[in-house]
């Protein structure tokens, strides 16, 4: 088994799907933004390159190609495993996605593929996963996690065999209590998933003639129903297969989020820099405020990144490229996107600053720093200027504008 060979799928989606990304994702695609100073699928690339034996890394996607051009060919240097961007011309739901290129994938002779959502953020356990995965000798391996119960409903419940790991029941987003137990968005499979979705869309298929002959009514109702060739890897996938002793689990108890809103994005970006202290230390700042700034906690600092020694920085704050931070300024649990200037002595908390946004002297930008409510983080979309003194709190504020004044708890458009 050594020497058997996989190839990992990023389902990186498009721009329909980061929606509720915004105003983050308006010039930029979701998968991109940067998480801990890296772009957020950087993260589960870096995890795969671990993976024994990985032929090659697929993202598939249905943003246009040019979103990633320069991404993938600034990887191509750095990493020794190949990356390539597969574009769906339209949406072919997670597992849909995964049979599109089929014959691409089976092209590097895989015996196993990992897929992997790129809205999650995780330590990715995925060597462990696939030691697993090979000893129970199933079709597929999700990973699984224990969250509390009033939280569940969000995600894919399942229940699964305790001594054998078997997945027994899966539900999506149930709307009455199922489990505990959650689809963490990471899964490895044999190349017998690509049967199982070709089954689903044969179904559907079958589905969908029936009801055109059976009445008006059908015909109505399959005119709006999903589109054939449409299979989601949860409801399509794994809710028919569980039980039939073909997908097993695999628990992690290290962190998981998935990441959907802007407020989250805060949130996963300390989690990583937190994995930073274990897995590249190198990339954490250090300083105590003599010749570089201090450096409370972890911090990430762009080598272009110009930051005043009088400046003090931390806990989990990431400076991207040719930002400027300037004396006296204090930043905690922020994430300053390119190009930004902070003048001296602004106050940034628990805020995300977009790309070539401008703070005054003397401001403060704050959150409240709960990641889950809508403007339970400030967010400044790109190219905003906040005046000298200005206060803005609990705020999201659309590119391009101009605050003047002090703005607590509205959305600025
Ligand atoms: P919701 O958005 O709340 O439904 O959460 P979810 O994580 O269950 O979403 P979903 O199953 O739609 O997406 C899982 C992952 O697959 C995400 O990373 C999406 O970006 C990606 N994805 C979803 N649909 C498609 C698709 O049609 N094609 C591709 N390539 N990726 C997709």
């Amino acid at each position: 088994m050594a020497s058997v060979k996989t190839v990992a799928v990023i389902l990186v989606g498009g721009p329909t799907k980061g929606t509720r990304f915004r105003p983050l994702s308006f010039n930029l695609a979701k998968p991109l933004f940067p998480l801990a100073g890296q772009p957020m699928v950087h993260h589960p690339i870096l995890a795969c390159q671990k993976i024994p034996n990985l032929a090659k890394v697929f993202l598939i996607g249905f943003y246009e190609e040019r979103e990633f051009t320069l991404y993938i060919s600034a990887l191509s240097n750095e990493l020794k495993v190949p990356v390539m961007y597969l574009r769906e011309e339209k949406p072919h739901g997670s597992a849909g996605g995964l049979y599109n290129f089929k014959d691409l994938l089976m092209e590097e002779e895989p015996h196993d593929i990992f897929v992997l959502n790129c809205d999650v953020c995780c330590s990715f356990p995925l060597t462990e996963m696939l030691d697993a995965h090979r000893k129970h000798g199933g079709i597929g391996t999700l990973l699984v996690k224990k969250v509390s119960r009033d939280v569940a409903n969000e995600f894919g419940e399942l229940v699964a065999d305790p001594k054998t790991g078997e997945l027994l029941h899966y539900a999506e987003k149930p709307e009455t209590f199922v489990s505990d137990f959650i689809n963490c968005g990471v899964y490895i499979f044999t190349t017998d998933i690509f049967s199982a979705i070709r089954d689903v869309t044969s179904t559907q298929k079958d589905r969908a003639a029936l009801r055109r002959v059976s009445s008006v009514e059908a015909l109505q109702f399959s005119s709006k129903a999903t589109p054939t060739k449409f299979v989601r890897l949860d409801q399509d996938i794994l809710t028919p297969l569980a039980g039939k002793k073909k997908l097993y689990t695999f628990e992690t108890t290290d962190f998981w989020e998935q990441l959907k809103t802007p407020g989250m994005s805060l949130r996963c970006s300390s989690l990583y820099l937190n994995q930073y202290r274990q897995t590249s230390p190198e990339l954490l700042a250090v300083g105590d405020g003599t010749k570089s700034p201090t450096i409370v906690g972890d911090v990430f600092i762009h080598r272009s990144a110009k930051v005043h020694p009088s400046a003090k920085l931390g806990p989990n704050v990431s400076i991207s490229a040719n930002a400027r931070i300037g004396p006296g300024v204090r930043l905690i649990g922020c994430i300053v996107l390119d190009g930004v200037e902070v003048k001296e002595n602004a106050v940034v908390i628990q805020s995300i600053v977009g790309w070539k946004s401008l703070i005054g002297r003397w401001a403060r930008v704050q959150g409240a720093g709960n990641y889950n409510t809508k403007l339970g983080i400030t967010i400044l979309g790109e190219d905003v200027a906040v005046e000298d003194e200005v206060v803005v709190v609990n705020c999201i504020v659309l590119p391009h504008k101009t605050i003047t004044s002090r703005v607590q708890d509205e959305i600025i458009l």
